[in-house]
């Protein structure tokens, strides 16, 4: 299915598409990177990518604009974070200006899948490192491959409703652990605690701070930010976050163009009459609203809990249209393509 073909692009599934991306590091050295049409390749059984985790990841769109040209938004500062994440990883860090190209090739060849502009459709691409050298013991790999896929995404939650969360007894990331990387293993460790999210009628779980379970950290794959009625953006701020590239432009947004005060500190769970709406910020989630919180037992409903919150909305607004081109960016963090 392509994404001209798809008047609507519904939820967040993987398709096929053209080609997929990948470029070797063998030797201490990059080869070059090349398109390849398969979405499937082989690698050793022995890859620490396999055993121990040794990968990490990146997530970003691309999206199509009215005159038929492709914005990226904010690439570098993704191509920046993955150099974090391969450094902790003990993964070689791609320059910046080679994880921009992989990406930018991958997404010109597969172009035709873009969902059509005004549909709110993106190209989800999905940058990822795996270390394939093979090693029995407990290491780094000596071979990596850089890979890029993209699929064309519609809404990662379809229900345009604020949702309800709930706080989990699981943590994603240990105080001086990983969360700060975008790396698999995070997510390994998290699924657990969204699956009992779910069954329990939730759309999504709220993570607090691994060190005392007081503090608001992350919903699942999304930061969390508030509205207070005193009219501040207020975010959490710990070293077991991942700093969200979208929370950092809604904040540029929030204090700029709505004029809030941007508070970056504790949120504690049992403390948030202060917060008239709330919402999970992401590449993927995009701005989604949150309704309400429900920690041990005990649920507190946002003011703004029947639809997204005003401010929420023209953030939403200011962030899309920049990343469609319908806003002029004033901060030099769109790239085009064409
Ligand atoms: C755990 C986690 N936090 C936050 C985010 C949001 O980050 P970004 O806005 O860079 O997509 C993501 C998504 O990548 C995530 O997986």
């Amino acid at each position: 299915m392509r994404g001209k073909e798809m008047k609507k692009v519904v939820g967040f599934g993987y398709h096929k598409t053209n080609a997929v991306y990948m470029r070797r590091f063998k030797n201490g050295k990059w080869e070059s990177g090349k398109l390849v049409k398969e979405d499937q390749f082989s690698i050793s059984v022995m890859a620490p990518a396999l055993h121990y985790g040794q990968q990490c990841f990146e997530g970003l769109k691309a999206y199509l604009r009215k005159d038929g040209k492709v914005n990226l938004f904010r690439i570098s500062d993704n191509a920046r974070r993955f150099q974090s994440s391969c450094e902790r990883l003990l993964m070689p860090q791609l320059p910046v200006e080679d994880f921009i190209e992989g990406v930018k090739a991958t997404v010109l060849e597969n172009k035709d899948f873009l969902p059509p502009y005004g549909t709110e459709g993106t190209l989800y691409i999905r940058p990822l490192m795996i270390g394939v050298g093979p090693k029995l013991g407990l290491g780094a790999a000596d071979e990596f491959l850089f890979i890029v896929i993209v699929s064309p995404v519609g809404a990662y939650i379809g229900d345009p409703k604020p949702i309800k969360v709930v706080t989990s007894e699981y943590d994603r990331a240990a105080p001086f652990g990983t969360g700060d990387v975008k790396v698999g293993g995070n997510y390994a460790g998290s699924v657990f605690a969204l699956e009992i999210a779910k069954k329990e009628g939730f759309q999504d779980v709220l993570f607090l701070d691994p060190k005392t379970h007081t503090k608001i950290e992350e919903v699942g794959a999304a930061n969390f930010y508030g509205i207070t009625f005193d009219n501040k953006y207020l975010t959490p701020k710990s070293p077991s976050i991942l700093n969200s590239i979208t929370n950092r432009a809604l904040k540029t947004l929030a204090k700029d163009k709505l004029g809030l005060e941007v508070i970056e500190g504790d949120i504690y769970i049992d403390k948030m009459e202060h917060i008239k709406e709330a919402a999970a910020c992401g590449t993927a989630l995009l701005i989604t609203p949150i309704g309400s919180i429900t920690h041990l037992g005990k649920t507190f409903t946002f003011t703004d809990h029947e639809k997204i919150g005003p401010y929420s909305q023209q953030l939403k607004e200011l962030l899309t249209g920049i990343q469609f081109g319908s806003i002029a960016d004033p901060y030099g963090w769109i790239t085009t393509i064409n």
